[in-house]
């Protein structure tokens, strides 16, 4: 009882969840099931064509009988089969839809552990599979039950003893195909998840064909995909050895039934008891229902297979999504000038406790830098107050109203930010710069942002100018180049808090000033938030954050800080070393 349950459970949560009965899918189905009604009538005009024996010739009616059925029944199988596969590629192109969609929304701590190109594939491969199972295997499932039944009424009608000899031994069939599937469904898991990794690990090598090069790790690179090609080979060889048993084993199982039925069928036309069509129309029955069966016993099968996939997609569908508040209030409600504050937060990533009781806030208007060694938790305030990760403890407020209460969409329209890591996607620069924004941009709005992030001279010069393809992440590009187009994406957003984290880590002193320059001439009304190393940066801003030990060590100005934190003198002095140094 509670096995059946869970099956229900599963096949209802699992697949019924992402594919629904239509009614196209109905239809489709009604014409398949009328198709093979017509094809189980094929050996009954065989044998009434056949019975007429002497007159075969003249016997015109018969023949007509015995077209007409068969052209039935392959238009209508054709039009079942056709409408089934195009419904069944509609339902897979929603699913896959709503699989992204459900992605794209995931926390952002989903993808920290994931490999990209490993999750990739594995969503492609189990949407394939489903995509089999519900196109093909469900609607060959029905046809051959459909197939079986009839046939098995039609048979006994024609000949109750043949028949009952012949559906004692039919179901002896189930003993290869069950255990089998058991052993396969096992390989088929295992070649999914090695297939994967397999994806997963030749995309990053080929991201990183540079490091690969530079650290002479060809060798060490080829060997760990080796390795897995040889776990893919072991699979198949295993797999390919259960085909070979299994396809002459199913083959024997036919003959001998065949056999079986010629020679009791024989018997019984010798002794005048059955006659030649009859024993005809049963043989074509048999060579009928030997893929029907084999099709029904191998559903199950493809059932375990189809749930192997689903079980994949849905413990991706049933991963909470980050947008999982009511919103009850709208950027637009809140008037300015803002203040942006974090309040006695505590974060982990992992367990690891990055940042503890910390407050800070910026308000409109501000300059704000936030300083700390290394690995302090700097970005981390950033991925916080724009909520690419949630507060552990403490909240996030604008202007006294919790974070938690805006949709995530619309608290991140607040910021431009210029990340750390390098944002830019294949396609031009123009694409890139207009990256995420829905808003008509203006030729004089680019030029605007390229010159405010110092690029407008280089890109001017460039062949195909704004229209230069920069390469898969952009690498076509200087690092520094890359930095400042991410700049200028930040400022055409326009959102009134700008994040810069060591956005300006990469260029010269004077592009540096240039920018800074900018920033303080443009940003004027708006909040600048700027994690840097760069003493220069720094000293200029209203107010900075020390972080030290996971903590706001102190906040103040430079010259405050300098006076009253032994920690960020030794900070600025190091700095200062270093860049006369250099
Ligand atoms: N996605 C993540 N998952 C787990 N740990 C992380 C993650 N991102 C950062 N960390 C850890 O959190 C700590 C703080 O990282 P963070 O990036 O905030 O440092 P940072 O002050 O910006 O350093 P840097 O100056 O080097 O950029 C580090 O010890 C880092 O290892
Ligand atoms: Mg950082």
């Amino acid at each position: 009882m509670g096995y059946k349950r869970k099956i229900i459970k599963i096949m209802k949560i699992k697949l019924l969840d992402f594919f629904s009965i239509t009614i196209p899918f109905t239809v489709g189905i009604v014409i398949n099931i009328l198709g093979v009604g017509f094809n189980v009538l094929v050996p009954i005009a065989m044998r009434k064509f056949i019975d007429f024996d002497s007159k075969v010739i003249s016997n015109n009616k018969s023949l007509v009988l015995l077209f007409v059925v068969l052209l039935l029944q392959i238009i209508l199988t054709s039009i079942g089969t056709f409408i089934i596969s195009i419904e069944g590629d509609k339902q897979i192109s929603k699913i896959r839809l709503k699989i992204k969609r459900h992605l794209l929304e995931l926390p952002t701590s989903y993808f920290d552990s994931r490999n990209s190109g490993e999750l990739s594939s594995r969503i492609i491969n189990d949407v394939a599979i489903l995509r089999v199972f519900l196109t093909i295997n469900i609607p060959q499932m029905i046809n051959g039950i459909i197939t079986i039944l009839i046939s098995a009424v039609i048979l006994f009608l024609l000949d109750w003893k043949l028949a009952i000899i012949l559906f004692c031994i039919f179901p002896l069939n189930a003993l290869i195909t069950f255990p089998i599937g058991k052993i396969n469904e096992r390989i088929a898991n295992k070649t999914q998840k090695t297939i994967s990794r397999l994806v997963g690990i030749t995309s990053e090598n080929f991201k990183n064909i540079r490091t690969i090069k530079l650290n002479n790790a060809e060798k060490n690179v080829f060997s760990k995909y080796s390795d897995e090609i040889n776990d893919l080979y072991v699979l198949s060889f295993k797999a390919n050895k259960i085909f070979a048993l299994t396809q002459p084993l199913q083959r024997l199982f036919a003959i001998s039934l065949i056999i079986v039925v010629i020679l009791y069928g024989g018997f019984r036309v010798s002794r005048g008891t059955l006659t030649v069509g009859t024993l005809i129309s049963f043989i074509i029955f048999l060579f009928q229902l030997i893929g029907p069966i084999n099709n029904v016993a191998d559903f199950y099968n493809s059932y375990k297979r189809a749930i192997g996939s689903t079980k994949e997609i849905s413990a991706i569908m049933e991963t909470e999504t980050e947008n999982n508040t009511l919103p009850i209030l709208k950027i637009k409600e809140i008037s300015k000038p803002y203040k942006l504050e974090l309040k006695n937060v505590t974060f982990s990533y992992d367990e690891i406790t990055v940042l503890k009781n910390v407050s800070m806030d910026f308000n409109t208007g501000e300059k704000i830098a936030i300083v700390g060694s290394t690995g302090a938790g700097k970005s981390t305030v950033l991925n916080l107050i724009t909520r690419l990760y949630p507060v552990d403890s403490g909240s996030l407020y604008l202007n006294e109203k919790k974070a938690s209460d805006f949709k995530l969409d619309n608290w991140r329209s607040l910021f431009s930010v210029v990340s750390q890591e390098n944002t830019l996607f294949s396609g031009n620069i123009r694409d890139n710069l207009m990256f995420g924004l829905d808003k008509e941009i203006s030729n004089q709005k680019l030029e605007d942002a390229l010159k405010f992030a110092y690029l407008d001279k280089e890109i001017d010069s460039f062949p195909e100018g704004i229209n230069t393809i920069v390469g898969e992440q952009g690498i076509k590009l200087s690092g520094g180049q890359r930095q400042r187009l991410q700049i200028a994406r930040a400022y055409l957003k326009g959102a009134d808090f700008l994040l810069l984290d060591e956005a300006t880590s990469s260029l010269d002193s004077y592009s540096e000033k240039i920018i800074s320059e900018n920033v303080n001439k443009l940003m004027k009304g708006k909040t600048v938030i700027a994690i840097a190393h760069r003493i220069s940066t720094i000293v200029n801003a209203d107010k900075i954050y020390f972080i030290e030990n996971k903590k706001i060590k102190d906040v103040g100005t430079h010259n405050e800080l300098y006076k009253r934190v032994p920690a960020y003198k030794r900070f600025v002095e190091e700095q200062i070393i270093d860049t006369s140094l250099s």
